[in-house]
Order: C-alpha cells, then structure tokens, then sequence
C-alpha cells in the first residue's frame, strides 16, 4: 500500500473562523506594538478559545523588525534545546521556523512536546513567502482528538508514549547531539537531559540515546480542555513515505536504533495502521493558511499542532517560541 498522501500539500485556508484573522491596515512595527499592548488580554482571550491568531498588514521587512515586535511584547523566551527539527538560530529568541528540505511536509506537532519543557506560544513571523505553497500548517488538538479513533486514543492514555532518538556527534542520519543541545561539551547534555527527565546512553561512536516517556494527550493548562499532545507519527519513520521507510528498516533491523522511533509506553509496537491512521486524520483537519510578507501568525502550543506544507522558490519564515 503507497502512503505517500502525507507529502502531498495542505489547501484548505480557513474553516470555522480558524485561524481567527486580525487585520491591520498596513500599519508599522511600533503601531502594531501598541495595538497588541491596547488589546493584549482580548488577543489572549481570543487565543485561548481560538488557539490560533493570524495578524495580516504590518510592516515586517526583516528579522530585526520581528524580533523588536517580540521583545516588545513578550516578557520569557523558550529555546530550541532538545529540538528534533533542523533550525537556525538568527538572533536572539528568533529562529529559522525549519532548515527542513522544501520538498517534503512538515507533519503535524506540538512544539517540544516529546520533552519535559514545551513553549506555551509559538509566534511565526513571514518575511519572504514562498512562490508556491510553504504555508505554515495548524490543526485544531480538541478536534484532532475527537475525530482520532476513540480506542486508539484510550490504548495511548493508557499506556503513555515512549520517544527514543539516537543523535550522532557531527556525522549522520538526522541532527547531531551538538546541535540539538546546542553545545560540545557531553556534561552539559547530561544535565539537560537530567533536568528535562530524559533517560540518556552514550555509545561508543560518540552518539547517544535518548528515550523519553510522555503521555500522548494533555489537559490544557488555563482551559482544561483535553487535546491531542504528541508527536507519533513525526518520530515514526513511515511519515516519511513508505519507500523511505523499508530503506530505513533494512538499514537498521532494531528499531530501537534509527534515529527516530516511537512505541507505546509499555514498549509494545504502535502499528503502521495506527501510523497511517494519525497522518490521514490529521490530514482531515489541517488549515493552511496562505501567507502574506508582514503576516504574524501567533498558536497556543498546547490547543493547535502545527506543519508546513512543501514549497517552492525562497521562503523566509521565522519563529520564537514563548513560555
Ligand atoms: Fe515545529
């Protein structure tokens, strides 16, 4: 059976008012400051019932004038550390959204929510959108959840989710350990991995393990509304097409080796039907909202999952990641 359905781009730009759109009539990076200052807490109301905000018409021309609009108005930053995706940090608190290929869809997930520490907020900011497609993709977790198979999301709340990555030192599959702890120096990848629980082994070639437990599903922090909270089918190598996926498997007979893998917390197998079945609902949810140069789309990290869909031609999109 070819799944490769889930490299296909996301058309769908808005349904039921999601995202919520807030347009501004090409107004510059200090009005917008006070706009949002004016009207922070029914911005923040809007998001926790919404879970995504798109604001259009400000006059964003460069990572400088997105970061001055952050430092502006939020107060605490997040960092990539014990990132699984590959990124640029551009300046402080900024980050390229990707340095993923162009050719392929981003899957859908929550930011970070593999490891103990997530941002509350992400905020995507474009300055150069692509010539085709390269929308940054979101999905509703209320709904992911109600429209997944009921059984299978019980079978994960029973039984939680175990992550496992194994990062090489400089060469390989996937990103090194450097670069997602961002440092050279092991002891301080022990001490992030001891403060975020994550349980670590390091190998003879200089790679390490990671494994991580979490729960699959979370119940919102100011909402307590119960949403979809994971990234399964991102650390489940079939999302990468199933040609990519039977190479991978004959490179690495134990599974417990490939750079990504994910199984139930018992340790038992999350089946590839499970797999294909978390990127075909998703698929059934996801928006993708078109992106206009200036436009600043701001997500509840917890409520909404996000992805991109492939593109083509130069594509600038920033994010930064908010406690
Ligand atoms: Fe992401």
């Amino acid at each position: 059976m070819n799944h490769n359905k889930e490299l296909k781009a996301t058309h769908v730009e808005t349904l039921n008012g999601f995202p919520y759109h807030i347009n501004l009539d090409n107004i510059s990076v200090e009005n917008f400051v006070a706009y949002y200052k004016e009207n922070e807490s029914t911005i923040n109301e809007k998001l926790e019932q919404n879970g995504a905000i798109k604001f259009r018409g400000i006059q964003i021309d460069s990572p400088s004038s997105f970061q001055s609009i952050i430092n502006d108005i939020f107060d605490e930053f997040s960092s990539y550390v014990d990132g699984n995706s590959p990124r640029i940090k551009v300046k402080d608190n900024v980050y390229t959204s990707t340095e993923y290929p162009h050719t392929q869809k981003i899957t859908m997930h929550n930011e970070l929510s593999y490891s103990g520490n997530w941002p509350n907020k992400l905020i995507f900011c474009c300055i150069i959108a692509a010539q085709k497609q390269g929308e940054t993709l979101i999905a509703d977790g209320r709904k992911v959840l109600n429209t997944m198979d009921a059984s299978f999301v019980e079978e994960i709340k029973e039984k939680g989710i175990t992550y496992i990555r194994n990062l090489h030192s400089g060469m390989g599959l996937g990103p090194s350990w450097k670069d997602t702890f961002e440092t050279e120096d092991k002891s301080e990848v022990n001490k992030h991995c001891e403060r975020l629980n994550i349980e670590y082994e390091w190998k003879s070639d200089d790679s390490i393990r990671l494994i991580q437990r979490r729960k699959g599903t979370l119940l919102h922090k100011s909402t307590g509304e119960e949403v979809w909270f994971n990234q399964i089918d991102q650390f489940h190598p079939l999302h990468l097409g199933e040609k990519l996926y039977k190479n991978l498997r004959r490179l690495y007979k134990n599974t417990h080796d490939l750079p990504m893998f994910v199984e139930f917390g018992d340790g038992t197998e999350i089946t590839e039907d499970r797999i294909k079945h978390i990127l075909d609902t998703m698929e059934a949810v996801t928006i993708a909202p078109t992106w206009n140069q200036g436009d600043l789309l701001l997500i509840d990290n917890e409520l909404v999952c996000h992805g991109r869909n492939p593109f083509e031609g130069e594509r600038k999109v920033l994010v930064s990641m908010i406690k």
